[in-house]
């Protein structure tokens, strides 16, 4: 009975492995903040999101070890129940004041913040427009809500204009979602394009920006590079990358944060996040709220990068560089392990069918030197 449920899957796998899209788990140790051992080869990562190093911070280290030794290497129940260690409230606090909102809820990763805030705010009377390039987790997010969903074209206002036009009138609320930088491409969203059609037609826009959160607008994320500050209602972060740890978070006003306690189901129904790892965050966020210009080097690394590679000058810290195939873009990242570099391979479903490409991400630790000789074999890589 079951050896043709296991040969089914056999064929799943061999058609994925035909199309060079299977994935495999390679053991990496992150040894360092800069190197990694991969396939028994040291190489320079350029692939991590730990955006400014903190994961292997001393202090933040330090930090995690005391909380694990005062209160356990786990929260014991969910946060509902007995995991609310209190931890959480200054972190929340933390998060809210730093972020400028009136409150903030913290999750177990940024992947369960999207899955549970979206089904929790939204019915089958509403209306939700996202962007064709929107993360996964909002895709499961919107898949769990009750409400229409419309996809509108990757950045653009005047297509999203047009669904407003024909759709808004026939839901009760609208809401609009885009995210401050998009994580494969690296590109920002048009939140002021975008804040400028919610509030003509009444709606309210729930941002993404776990790639701008620690590295843009001094830290405090992609709405703070604009003056004045664009409205949104609900903004989603991650404690994964930036800030080093892990975890997720929200930040809103009060009564959508109350809310979210008695509706979200991934933030109800699961085990609170472990002491140690609150520690973690709270300690980076506090050296993000020190150390302001910490912030402004991943993106000035991939500037520089791109100045030397020859390449367009890029939007954030991730530098995508499409090579259309799957097996092309294998070998491309292959070429540069050989060189000493560990740059990802994205290939179809993470990113459209013929977009395979290399995804470079950079860090405040990475070393200019380093960043040169990377843009040196990119440049001889593809000339032509
Ligand atoms: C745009 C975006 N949103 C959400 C997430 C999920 O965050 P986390 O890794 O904390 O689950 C990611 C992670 O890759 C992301 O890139």
């Amino acid at each position: 009975m079951n050896s043709k449920i296991i040969s089914l899957y056999k064929n799943k796998l061999s058609d994925i492995s035909k199309l060079s899209q299977a994935r495999n788990l390679v053991t990496t140790r992150r040894d360092n903040d800069l190197n990694v051992i991969r396939n028994k080869k040291q190489l320079i990562s350029f692939s991590c999101n730990d955006y400014l190093g903190l994961s292997k911070n001393k202090e933040v280290i330090n930090e995690s070890i005391k909380a694990t030794k005062k209160y356990g290497s786990g929260s014991g129940a969910s946060r509902l129940v007995s995991g609310n260690n209190p931890l959480y409230e200054e972190l929340e606090n933390l998060l809210a004041k730093y972020k400028k909102s009136e409150s903030a809820c913290v999750f177990g990763s940024g992947f369960l913040t999207n899955a549970g805030i979206i089904p929790a705010l939204t019915s089958s009377k509403d209306l939700l427009l996202y962007d064709e390039l929107s993360h996964s987790s909002t895709n499961i997010g919107l898949k769990l809500s009750n409400a229409k969903s419309i996809k509108f074209k990757h950045n653009d206002a005047n297509h999203l204009e047009s669904l407003l036009k024909k759709h808004r009138n026939n839901f009760f609320h609208c809401f609009i979602f885009t995210e401050g930088v998009f994580s494969m491409d690296g590109d920002r969203g048009k939140i002021r394009e975008l804040a400028m059609l919610a509030n003509k037609y009444d709606a309210s826009i729930i941002l993404d920006d776990a790639h701008g959160f620690g590295v843009l607008g001094q830290g405090r994320g992609s709405l703070h590079e604009f003056n004045p500050v664009p409205e949104v209602l609900i903004q989603m972060g991650t404690l994964s990358k930036a800030i080093g740890s892990y975890g997720g978070f929200v930040t809103a006003p009060k009564t959508i944060i109350k809310l979210l306690h008695s509706k979200a189901r991934s933030l109800i129904y699961t085990t609170g996040l472990p002491p140690g790892t609150l520690a973690a965050s709270l300690k980076a966020l506090k050296i993000i709220i020190k150390k302001p210009d910490l912030t402004k080097i991943p993106y000035e690394h991939a500037k520089l990068f791109c100045k030397n590679a020859g390449l367009p000058t890029p939007e954030s810290s991730i530098v995508s560089k499409i090579l259309y195939d799957e097996r092309h873009t294998i070998k491309a990242s292959k070429i540069f392990e050989n060189h000493g570099y560990y740059i990802g391979a994205i290939r179809p479903p993470t990113v459209p069918k013929n977009t395979s490409r290399l995804r470079f991400t950079f860090s405040s630790v990475h070393k200019k030197k380093d960043i040169k000789k990377l843009a040196q074999v990119s440049r001889n890589l593809f000339k032509d």
